[in-house]
């Protein structure tokens, strides 16, 4: 049992993206641990459903916000509104994102900005805000959900690798600055991962989840909630998906003498 979990008044994590894939995952076994929980994410309905879900098997308090985090604004909201509720967050679990396939320059405007907004700026936000809490408390921890794609320089995927590559050097600088505070920040990247994520391309999830290209989000989740309560910076979960790493210059040749290669899917 770590030092947080001893002490009674710093139980309360919160989720984004928490009503589904490895945000669910990762809520699941927090509240299995004890924890009360915020859950957060766009959809009432469903949030609502996987909270009374986790009430009655966790026995734990389950608190939802229903906001979307790709709004200038959300962090500033979530932040008040969870303060406006008498919590005390804990443990910040940034995790809510979504995927597109497509070359940069085919980018819907709006799509990208939407994604710059969730993965960089509200998830930065919500460690200024929420860190700022925890390093007053002496105590918590941050965990960050970034991606395998942050090692490196992804044509066809390049917002979605970027952003996750702005996750994975935030957490690092982070890391540095809470650690004196008592305060721990983990990156978590899952390589690919069977879940919704990939419910709008033709990515054949429950093909890939069988042959053990894809992991399931239980295991990700478990390996990146060993990290954080270890005080791990960095944590990529699987074997496999660390071997499957392709080298740069793989990559880079592959998307170069690859026509056939699908360049938008959107
Ligand atoms: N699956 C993978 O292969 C993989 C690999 C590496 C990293 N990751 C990362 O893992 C994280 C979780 O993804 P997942 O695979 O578990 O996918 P998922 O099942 O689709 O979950 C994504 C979660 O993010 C929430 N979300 C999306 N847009 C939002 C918005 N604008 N405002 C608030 N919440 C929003 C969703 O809520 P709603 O359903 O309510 O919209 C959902 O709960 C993401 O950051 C993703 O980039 C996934």
């Amino acid at each position: 049992m770590s030092p947080l979990d001893a002490h009674p008044a710093n139980r309360v994590a919160l989720v984004t993206g928490g009503c589904s894939g490895i945000g669910k995952a990762i809520a699941e076994r927090l509240a299995a641990r004890g924890h009360s929980l915020v859950l957060v994410s766009e959809r009432p309905d469903a949030l609502e459903a996987v909270a009374s879900e986790i009430r009655a098997r966790h026995r734990v308090a389950v608190h939802t916000v229903a906001k979307d985090l790709a709004r200038p604004e959300a962090a500033a909201e979530l932040h008040a509104a969870v303060a406006g509720r008498g919590l005390a967050v804990d443990i910040l679990v940034n995790n809510a994102g979504f995927f597109f396939f497509g070359e940069t320059v085919d980018a819907d405007p709006g799509r990208a900005a939407a994604m710059l907004q969730l993965h960089v700026v509200t998830p930065s936000l919500l460690c200024t805000l929420f860190g700022r809490d925890m390093r007053a408390r002496g105590r918590g921890h941050i965990l960050i959900v970034a991606s395998i794609s942050a090692w490196r320089d992804l044509p066809g995927i390049n917002y979605y690798g970027s952003s996750k590559k702005y996750l994975r050097g935030f957490a690092r600088a982070l890391r540095c600055e809470l650690a004196v505070h008592g305060v721990n920040v983990t990156c978590l990247a899952p390589g690919a991962t069977a879940t919704a994520l990939y419910s709008a391309t033709a990515v054949p999830v429950e093909r890939a989840r069988r042959l053990g290209v894809m992991m399931d989000a239980d295991a990700v989740a478990e390996a990146g909630l060993a990290a954080m309560f270890a005080g791990q910076a960095e944590h990529i979960p699987g074997r496999l998906t660390r071997a499957m790493l392709a080298p740069q210059w793989a990559i880079d040749l592959l998307r170069r003498r690859g026509p056939w290669l699908r360049r938008d899917e959107s």
